[in-house]
């Protein structure tokens, strides 16, 4: 097969990353990029005087000899541009969150299986080492049953005009959480709070899972410090995942509690286990890379990425359902 022709839409804060690392791989042609902004193309033209510019989404949308779009435009936009890019026969890459609503992303999954076109939507994280790594020790075993996944991703900024900070920072955690507990979500619990405008700028979300496992992320635009902290609970082991240290980002903790019996609990008969840490090594690949270079042997290979249109949608899902949440302050939102 000849190399992927990919087209880019919007250059500016994320997108940068994606041209930049479609460059890095050198196993695909960026055939096109384009942003509505005049001044976001001179930028890349800058940078890549060779890459060929347009103003006009058309452009890149309807040219026949286009395989792929990657669509890095505000969440507002995704849904016309992924639907016109999958209507005229082009795979899809997709920032994060997939959609503005559900009803959309419903819409696209069924549209990409019916064109047999592959939709991927940009949940980053996943490809990092440290999620990886912390996806194999549940998997295998290490942590044992789960107990909780709590994530806070907290800073200072950058407040956006068109979402909340749900919108922003919590398909993150969605992601992450989704992938690395592999249960299908029960219901969502947000409460939250807009200072500025009506859009929430500190929200906390609550995610029922089977089996008593529960999940809670933080999300805030008004701390004064940043935090990127995951702490997992399981039975066997506990693990932290700092994501601003520069090693040794994930550690294991042999640490919890051993009830001898039924009883055991109501007398207090537990005892505490407090034994080594350990940090596992994790992979230092840049995640996005990684990431687009699976989209690209997807696209070559007619496979289903995991974080297809289907991931993308259950993330939606659980936005909307904290939105719902949050204007109810704090009323339990089963999922369907
Ligand atoms: N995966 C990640 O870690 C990550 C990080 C940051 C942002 N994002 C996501 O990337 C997307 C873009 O975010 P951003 O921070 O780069 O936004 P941004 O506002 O900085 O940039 C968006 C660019 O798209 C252009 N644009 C808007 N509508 C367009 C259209 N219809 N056609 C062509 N160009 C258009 C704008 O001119 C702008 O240059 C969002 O969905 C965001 O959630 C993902």
């Amino acid at each position: 097969m000849s190399q992927i022709r990919v087209g880019v839409i919007g250059y500016g804060y994320w997108g940068p990353n994606i041209v930049r690392n479609l460059y890095a791989l050198g196993t695909c042609e960026v055939a096109v990029l384009c942003d509505t902004n005049p001044a976001a193309l001179q930028k890349a033209g800058r940078v890549y005087p060779s890459l060929r510019t347009t103003s006009d989404p058309a452009e890149v949308l309807f040219a026949p000899d286009i395989d792929a779009v990657a669509i890095v435009t505000p969440v507002w936009t995704h849904y016309e541009l992924a639907k016109a890019a999958l209507e005229n026969g082009k795979h899809v890459f997709v920032e994060k969150p997939f959609t503005s609503t559900s009803q959309q992303a419903e819409e696209l999954v069924e549209l990409a299986a019916k064109k047999n076109l592959r939709i991927m939507v940009d949940h980053t994280f996943l490809f990092t080492g440290a999620v990886k790594k912390i996806r194999e020790l549940i998997d295998n075993g290490t942590m044992g049953p789960l107990y909780y996944f709590d994530s806070s991703r907290i800073n200072l900024g950058l407040f956006q005009h068109d979402v909340s900070v749900v919108w922003d920072l919590a398909p993150h955690d969605l992601a992450i959480m989704d992938y690395v507990i592999r249960e299908k979500a029960e219901a969502v619990v947000a409460t939250g709070s807009s200072h500025f405008n009506h859009l929430a700028d500190v929200a906390f979300l609550t995610i029922y899972f089977p089996n008593n496992v529960l999940a809670h992320i933080n999300v805030n635009w008004l701390s004064p410090v940043k935090v990127r902290t995951t702490l997992i609970g399981g039975r066997d082991k506990m693990l932290v995942w700092n994501d601003l240290e520069a090693d040794e980002k994930v550690k294991v903790y042999d640490k919890g509690v051993n009830v001898t019996s039924k009883e055991g609990v109501y007398d207090l008969l537990v005892s505490y286990r407090s034994g080594d840490v350990w940090a596992p090594r994790v992979e230092q690949t840049e995640a996005l890379k990684a990431e687009l270079a699976y989209f690209l042997d997807c696209i070559a290979g007619g496979k289903t990425p995991f974080n297809d249109g289907e991931a993308g949608l259950r993330v939606v899902r659980m936005l909307e359902a904290a939105d719902r949440s949050l204007a109810e302050r704090g009323k339990v939102i089963p999922l369907s």
